[in-house]
């Protein structure tokens, strides 16, 4: 039957023993990263407490094999589900081109106001990675995810509302070339800040030593430049006792520092002193390219784990797409997914089966059985597939 998890008056999670949790296989690979996945979650729950808990699973739909078959991309019921049960997890979902909206995930992202995507980086030894030192990257980023370009307040060249928007920036005083698209870039002090409150708690709670605000306030100096002042603010007014600015770090030994940098200086920052930084806060867009360039640094997409959330809601995703060429053959990596799980397990607080599945993992790879993606850029690795590198793991739990 399984018990929902509720929130008490401080807006803490109260999680049961057999919470419900809804589940979305997705589409493309989906199905088989979820049949390979699911199994590991379970048994490490089972494993780290003696059978005393369990997930209640409540599979719901979503996507685009969905839509195929009910006409909705999201119904009713999947929304109602995951509103309720406040913690949730997906396979990839697939988009069909040119149905009016961008994507199902970014729906799902405003339907939810899920403001803050989180994806913690570092490097599993024997991961196949382009650079010499994986393992000095141990960070999480904390990208903004309502605003900025990506809110999708746009408009196509020579439409009539493109047109009126040149024509009052001309009024106001400013000048865009006639027949362009426009694109709006809005960055809000509340979005601003609360994303970078989310960062700094989580810096907080996890004793790491430092937040980086990454910005383009350089040449973007009222969004991407507010970005980074209502950051500064933030910690500031409401968190003076823990943090301290760079500049003054010296002085003040074990508190937490709030830094800055410019966005294209981070790039270098990554790769050349990646042990420099551990929480990182941006906004939409550079929050974007970073988080893929450092999955990629560490060894790629394939296994690395994300969420989407607020204060109300975790919506944890395999952080990949549906390659649609590998769906119901039984190749694809279920590792995105898996490593999901186990950061939502850390999440409602059970840490032992997450750090079962953690160590799991790292074995598993260790010992060279792993899914074609990974066999290919390794030597002596035997190729193992979907469903049989989540039994590996299941085993080594
Ligand atoms: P993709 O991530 O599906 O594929 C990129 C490459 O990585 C392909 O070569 C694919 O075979 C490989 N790959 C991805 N995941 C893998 C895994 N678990 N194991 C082994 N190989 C893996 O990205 P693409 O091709 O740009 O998008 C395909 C579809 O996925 C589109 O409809 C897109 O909208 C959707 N998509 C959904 C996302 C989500 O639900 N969070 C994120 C990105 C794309």
């Amino acid at each position: 039957m399984g018990t929902a998890i509720t929130v008490d008056a401080k807006g803490k999670f109260i999680v049961p023993d057999d919470p419900i949790i809804p589940c979305i296989a997705g589409d493309g690979i989906g199905p088989d990263i979820w049949n390979a996945g699911k199994p590991v979650l379970d048994c490490a729950v089972a494993k780290a407490y003696g059978g005393r808990r369990r997930i209640e699973w409540l599979p719901v739909r979503a996507g685009e094999d969905c839509w195929k078959e009910t006409g909705e991309f999201v119904p009713e019921a999947t929304k109602e589900a995951i509103t309720k049960y406040r913690v949730a997890i997906k396979g990839p979902l697939s988009t069909p081109v040119g149905k009016g909206f961008r994507s199902v995930n970014v729906m799902l992202r405003q339907m939810y106001d899920l403001y803050a995507c989180v994806r913690p980086v570092s490097h599993i030894p024997g991961v196949p990675s382009p650079v010499i030192h994986p393992d000095d990257v141990n960070m999480v980023i904390f990208r903004e995810n309502t605003e900025d370009l990506y809110a999708g307040v746009e408009w196509d060249h020579d439409t009539p509302e493109a047109e009126r928007v040149i024509a009052l920036i001309k009024e106001l005083g400013k000048n865009v070339r006639p027949h362009s698209a426009i694109g709006i870039k809005p960055i809000s002090e509340f979005g601003s800040k609360r994303l970078v409150r989310m960062a700094i708690q989580y810096a907080i709670d996890h004793k790491l030593p430092n937040v980086t605000l990454v910005h383009k306030g350089n040449i973007m100096k009222f969004t991407e430049g507010a970005f980074r002042q209502h950051g500064y603010d933030v910690a500031k007014e409401e968190f003076a006792a823990q943090t301290v600015v760079e500049a003054e770090a010296a002085s003040a030994p074990g508190k937490l520092v709030i830094k800055d940098r410019i966005a294209d200086a981070m790039f270098q920052e990554a790769l050349i002193r990646p042990e420099q930084y551990s929480v990182l806060a941006t906004p939409n867009l550079n929050g974007d390219y970073i988080s893929d360039a450092l999955a990629a640094q560490v060894g790629g997409l394939g296994l690395a784990p994300g969420v989407n959330m607020s204060e109300k809601l975790a919506f944890f995703e395999a952080t990949h797409g549906t390659a649609p060429s590998l769906a119901g053959k039984d190749r694809a990596n279920p590792g995105s997914l898996i490593l999901s799980g186990a950061l939502m397990l850390e999440h409602i607080g059970w840490k032992e089966a997450a750090t079962r599945i953690y160590k799991a993992v790292n074995t598993a790879i260790a010992r060279r059985a792993v899914t074609e993606d990974l066999a290919a850029q390794m030597t002596d690795a035997r190729t193992v597939g979907c469903t049989e590198f989540g039994e590996i793991i299941t085993k080594l739990l």
